[in-house]
Order: C-alpha cells, then structure tokens, then sequence
C-alpha cells in the first residue's frame, strides 16, 4: 500500500492540474493533496488565488482518485506533511524539479513534466485580453 503526497495552489482549476492529479495517483494507492493556503500564497506572491482555500480545497477533494486533501500552511513544513501522511512518494511538477530532493531521505521524490500551454497565470492573462478585446469591440 503506498501513499502518494503532492502540493498545489490549484487555484482556477485546469487542465494541467487535472493532469498532474491523475498521474500522480498512479504512482500508488492513495493519493493525498496539501493545498496551499491563502495565506501561503499571499506571502509568495503578495496577491490571494482568485478562488478562496476552502474552494479550491473542496475541487480537488471531490475527484474520485483524490482520498484525502489538507492545508499547507508553510512551505518549509512538507517534511512534516511527509511523515504525519506518511507518505512513500512526493509527486512534484517539473517546475519544482530539483528543490525538494531534501526529501529524498525520507520518501521518494519524482518531478512530472507539466501540461504545456496553460497555467493559472495564463488564464488569468486570456481573460484579461478576451475582455480587453471584447470591450475595444463595443
Ligand atoms: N501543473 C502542471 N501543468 C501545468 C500547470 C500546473 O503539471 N500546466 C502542476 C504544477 O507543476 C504543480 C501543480 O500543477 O505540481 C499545481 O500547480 P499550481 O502552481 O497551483 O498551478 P499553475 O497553473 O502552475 O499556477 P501559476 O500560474 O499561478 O504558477
């Protein structure tokens, strides 16, 4: 029985992060997801995700192979997270790749290539220029 952990803002839910779900769940029988808090993402970035925690936490949670989701306060406590899941595998996108071999020493890491031509940040961005455009229009 192995225990798959991975982490995400997944804020306007897209195709890549279905993507990243569904082949990080194959990496074993469970599949757990730490997502990341309002908080978290403010100090990140210095903006909140457009869908509040709770939201993007009830998303991810109603997918089928998606058995269990948390909140990641802080991003210097994944190997915490690790242990108190007791999680076998950290599942990263490959824009991490690299940053959490640390964790190499108490479960494997493996870094998935990301879905190309679309982010968060990208949708964000198609909005903004479909209403650009649809207003130019008017
Ligand atoms: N991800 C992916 N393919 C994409 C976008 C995201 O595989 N096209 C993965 C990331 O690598 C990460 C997870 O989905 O493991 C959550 O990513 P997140 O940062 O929440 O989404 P992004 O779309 O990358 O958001 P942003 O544009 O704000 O960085």
């Amino acid at each position: 029985m192995k225990t798959v952990i991975t982490f995400g803002t997944f804020d306007l839910f897209h195709i890549g992060h279905l993507r990243i779900l569904e082949r990080a769940a194959k990496y074993g029988d469970k599949l757990i997801v730490g997502i990341s808090t309002d908080k978290l993402n403010f100090s990140k970035k210095g903006f909140n995700p457009v869908f509040p925690q709770e939201d993007r936490r009830d998303i991810i949670a109603s997918l089928s192979f998606v058995d269990k989701t948390f909140f990641e306060e802080s991003l210097e406590m994944k190997g915490e997270y690790i242990k108190e899941h007791k999680a076998d595998i950290l599942v990263m996108g490959s824009d991490w790749a690299g940053k959490f071999d640390e964790y190499k020493s108490i479960c494997e890491v493996v870094y998935l290539p990301r879905t190309t031509g679309i982010s968060t940040t990208q949708v964000k961005q198609k909005v903004i220029e479909m209403e650009k455009f649809h207003f130019s229009e008017l």
